[in-house]
């Protein structure tokens, strides 16, 4: 029998580079909310330092979760649970999140939810008035950002299936170190995008990794290879703007071709499984992309699916997603013990995801 929360439920994102609280609502309503990114800390070393991140966790947190109580004029005493992410993610940041909600839940005697990042992601398109009908399952989930680049199928909380992903680096890694090879600073996938808009996608004929072999995973290394090999042939630091621009997008055309073909296996894949599926939900940074989200929703009309992607500020690291699925946790009466260990490593269909299971 499901148990329905009666009261709001703090979520906490500290998995990576985004430090996140957010206040909901027992209908998933937002009632508080910010993100800190610390961008400016890892800028200079061109990526995530793990060690630093911990600490812009840990200085930030407290702070945050005082202002967001604050904006949405609770008390901890007005709580029904609290929820952080315990994995997978950068080790460091995890604890500190987690340690941080379970303060908290030992203080005010309040259910303790340990979200997995990436089933936040997976149930985001879930949160009330972003899909007509609220996203029923079963639905393909396509997360790509930084540190992850998979095909989903989301059959219901707590029940996933990886159909594919990545055997590399993931999409945004792949954004992130091409705009390194073009000098375009960090976090790359933004700053190339817009260079892009200047160049001719079709300057350069770039491999196109795994595209149409069978299954739904994904490659990137060899694009990544090609690409360094074009930029090598320019003495170093003189690579000329309108040379960086034709590479870039005919960089952000290879992806986006293969993305849509991978996602187009993902989703025969995922009808095959489950007739009644329609909707192809993507998730992650680099869902922010035009070209992308272009080439993904032209394939999925062609697969006779709905493409659905929720806000960029949803689709990035936020902490709603992390109370939203600490809420639907809840709402099944699933809760944590206080000793669960963050893990750096937690597979969305790992054994113990769904409560419910033999
Ligand atoms: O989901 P996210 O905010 O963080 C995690 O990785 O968990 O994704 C960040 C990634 C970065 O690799 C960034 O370069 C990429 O998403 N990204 C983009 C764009 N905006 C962000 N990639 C391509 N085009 C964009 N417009
Ligand atoms: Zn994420």
């Amino acid at each position: 029998m499901a148990k329905l929360l009666i009261r709001p439920i703090l979520g906490i994102e500290s998995s990576c580079d985004e430090t996140a609280t957010a206040l909901l609502d027992t209908d998933g309503s937002v009632l508080a909310e910010a993100v800190h990114s610390q961008q400016a800390e890892h800028t200079p070393f061109g990526g995530v330092v793990p060690e630093i991140a911990a600490r812009a966790h840990l200085a930030v947190l407290p702070g945050q979760i005082a202002q967001v109580m604050a904006q949405a004029g609770l008390v901890f005493a007005d709580l029904g649970g609290i929820a952080a992410s315990a994995g997978p993610g950068l080790i460091g940041g995890l604890i500190v999140g987690s340690q941080m909600a379970k303060g908290i839940a030992i203080a005010q005697r309040l259910p303790y939810v340990a979200v997995n990042h990436l089933e936040a992601h997976a149930l985001t398109a879930r949160l009330p008035g972003l899909v007509p009908d609220g996203a029923p399952f079963p639905y393909l989930l396509l997360l790509l950002s930084g540190g992850h680049c998979q095909c989903v199928a989301v059959e219901a909380v707590g029940r996933y299936a990886r159909l594919g992903g990545t055997i590399d680096d993931a999409a945004g890694e792949a954004f992130d170190k091409v705009a390194k090879l073009l000098g375009l600073g960090w976090p790359g996938g933004p700053v190339l995008e817009r260079l892009a808009q200047a160049g001719d996608p079709k300057r350069h004929d770039f491999p196109r990794p795994m595209l149409r072999r069978p299954g739904c995973d994904f490659s990137f290394s060899g694009l990544k290879t090609a690409v360094a090999r074009e930029v090598a042939k320019h003495p170093p630091g003189a690579l000329p703007m309108a040379e960086a621009a034709d590479i870039a997008a005919s960089f952000q055309r290879a992806v986006a071709e293969v993305i849509a073909d991978r996602a187009g296996h993902a989703m025969a894949i995922m009808r095959a499984r489950d007739p009644a599926a329609r909707l192809l939900v993507v998730a992650g940074g680099v869902a922010a992309n035009t070209a992308i989200r272009m080439a993904l929703t032209r394939q999925a009309e062609a697969s006779g699916f709905t493409m659905v992607a929720p806000p960029i500020r949803l689709c990035t690291d936020n902490a709603v997603m992390v109370a939203w699925a600490g809420l639907e946790r809840l709402r099944l009466g699933w809760t944590d013990d206080l000793d669960f260990a963050p893990r750096p490593r937690w597979p969305l269909d790992s054994p113990g995801m769904n409560r419910d299971a033999p």
